[in-house]
């Protein structure tokens, strides 16, 4: 049997490279995307065609049209002939105070975090649909908390909470779609003071930043979840049940 495909969105470094290199290490052939980080794109597909050879394809290309999006999914699809599971990982993420919002903040985070995700779905569902696949999307927990001053960040990673449970309604039997909500794993690229990050470690029970592991464990158990669809699984150490702030 051929090894089973997922396209995983924006996974040329960080959560989504972390995430290719994990599943990469159990079998998958990866169809890795990217849109402005080729440099990485290509090392990381070499590096893991290089331990198993013609198992990575890359394909390229911004999230921010349905056009663009339609171009995605079909290079992603014909890149193994098949897609057994998509990862919407995807996303823009920078504050957007309001009286400063404008329509290409508007096209680049609902994009990327809403847009992209659902059309991908819709394009991928013909091959998932063949090959009993699951989506998995990737939200945050500021979906159900707003994040101050990132209203249009939050908007989008909330419509995709629905859009998960609705799909998962939608496209079921054949195909699971499940979330994945992490609290604080990576910094953002942008700069956040060290007092900032000591900020958010104080609101974690755990008292500590989440690992990649973390996420592309919960990823692979949803892969394998046979009976569960429509979830969103919380990787925060605890942030979003705490009920105190630490001193
Ligand atoms: N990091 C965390 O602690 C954290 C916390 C909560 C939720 N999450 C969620 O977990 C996922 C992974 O997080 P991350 O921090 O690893 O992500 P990230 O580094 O912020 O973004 C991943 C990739 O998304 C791609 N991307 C952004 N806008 C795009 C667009 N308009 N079109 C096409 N590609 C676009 C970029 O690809 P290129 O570099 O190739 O352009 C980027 O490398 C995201 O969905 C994020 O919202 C992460």
């Amino acid at each position: 049997m051929s090894p089973k495909v997922i396209l995983i969105t924006g996974s040329a470094k960080r959560i989504g490279a972390f995430t290719a290199r994990y599943l990469h290490q159990l079998g998958w052939n990866i169809v890795l995307h990217y849109n402005q980080s080729e440099q990485q794109a290509c090392e990381l597909a070499k590096q893991m065609n290089a331990a198993r050879a013609d198992s990575v394809k890359l394909v390229q290309g911004s999230l921010n049209t349905v056009q663009k999006i339609e171009n995605v999914a079909q290079q992603s699809i014909e890149a193994f002939g098949k897609l057994n599971a998509l990862i919407n990982n995807a996303s823009s993420f920078y504050p957007t105070p309001i009286g400063s919002v404008s329509e290409n903040d508007w096209t680049n985070l609902v994009g990327s975090n809403m847009q992209a995700p659902l059309f991908l779905a819709q394009y991928c569902n013909a091959t998932l649909q063949k090959n009993n696949g699951v989506i998995i999307n990737m939200v945050d927990i500021h979906a159900a908390k707003p994040l101050n001053n990132h209203t249009l960040y939050c908007m989008a990673k909330s419509a995709l909470v629905m859009m998960t449970q609705s799909l998962a309604q939608e496209l079921a039997p054949k195909v699971r779609v499940n979330g994945v909500a992490p609290g604080a794993i990576l910094w953002p690229e942008t700069t956040l003071s060290e007092e900032d990050k000591e900020q958010v470690l104080k609101l974690v029970p755990l008292q500590k930043l989440g690992a990649m592991q973390d996420i592309a464990q919960v990823i692979d158990y949803l892969l394998n979840a046979q009976y569960v669809t429509g979830q969103i699984i919380t990787v925060d150490g605890g942030r979003s049940i705490a009920s105190h702030v630490k001193a």
